[in-house]
C-alpha cells in the first residue's frame, strides 16, 4: 500500500513554492491569539487565489468571508496599485483583527472590509464596476445566495472560487446538515444555472480533506 504521506507532501510543496512572509504568518498567528477559528485557506490555496487574480488581470476582487484577512492579503497583493478588494465580514471582531492584519501587510489602502451579513452588504455593491474575481468563503448555508450575487456583480469572464466544497467527504451525504446541504445546493446551482461553467478540485493539505469549486461567469 502507498504510505499516507499527504501531510509530508503538503509540507514539501509549501516549503518549496511558498516563501515565508512575516505579514502572512502574523495573520495566521492572530487567529489563535484573538480567538478566531483557525480555518484560513492553506498557503498553497492562498497562492492559487493570488495567481488566479494575476492570470486574469483582476483589478476588482470581491471576497465573502474575511476572517483574519489571510486570503485577503494574498488577493490584495495580486492587484495593481489602483486595484481594490472588497471583503465582507459578518463578525465585528473578525473585521477588527482583519484590518490590523491588512495594515501590517501594507495593503490596507487596497482593501475595503465591509462589516455585515453578505445578504445585507451585497445589494449595496450593485451599480459599481463589475468584479473580476469573486472568492466565496463564508457561511456555507448561503452559498447559492452568494453565487447569485457573484453572477450579478460580475461580468462574462469573471472567475468565481468557492471554498470548502468537499468537507472531509461529507459533500456526498444528503443528510449531513445545513452546511453540507448549502455546499451541495451551490454545486447544483453551478451545474444548472446558465450563468456559470464550473469544475471542482479536491484538496488534501494542512487544513485536511476539502476542495474548491472554480467557475467562470459566461
Ligand atoms: C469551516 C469554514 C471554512 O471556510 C473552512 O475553510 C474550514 C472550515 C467551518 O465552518 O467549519
Ligand atoms: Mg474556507
Amino acid at each position: 500500500p502507498v504510505p499516507a504521506r499527504w501531510d509530508d507532501v503538503d509540507d514539501y510543496l509549501t516549503s518549496t513554492l511558498i516563501a515565508h512572509d512575516d505579514a502572512l504568518a502574523a495573520s495566521i498567528a492572530s487567529l489563535a491569539e484573538e480567538g478566531l477559528p483557525e480555518i484560513e485557506v492553506a498557503p498553497l490555496s492562498g497562492k492559487l487565489l493570488h495567481l488566479l487574480a494575476r492570470m486574469t488581470g483582476a483589478r476588482r476582487v470581491l471576497e465573502i468571508g474575511t476572517l483574519g484577512a489571510y486570503s485577503t492579503i494574498w488577493l490584495a497583493r495580486a492587484l495593481p496599485a489602483e486595484g481594490r478588494v472588497v471583503s465582507i465580514e459578518a463578525e465585528p471582531h473578525n473585521a477588527a483583527v482583519a484590518r490590523r492584519n491588512l495594515e501590517r501587510a501594507g495593503v490596507a489602502e487596497r482593501v475595503e472590509v465591509r462589516e455585515g451579513r453578505g445578504a445585507d452588504v451585497l445589494p449595496a455593491l450593485e451599480g459599481g464596476e463589475p468584479f473580476d474575481l469573486v472568492f466565496i468563503d463564508a457561511d456555507k448555508e448561503s452559498n447559492i445566495v452568494y453565487l447569485d450575487w457573484a453572477a450579478r456583480l460580475g461580468r462574462p469572464g469573471t472567475v468565481v472560487v468557492v471554498d470548502n466544497v468537499v468537507r472531509s467527504g461529507h459533500v456526498v451525504e444528503t443528510d449531513a446538515g445545513a452546511q453540507v446541504d448549502g455546499v451541495r445546493a451551490g454545486l447544483a446551482m453551478l451545474r444548472d444555472d446558465p450563468r456559470f461553467e464550473a469544475t471542482a478540485l479536491q484538496t488534501l493539505d494542512r487544513k485536511g480533506w476539502d476542495g474548491i469549486a472554480i467557475a467562470l461567469v459566461v
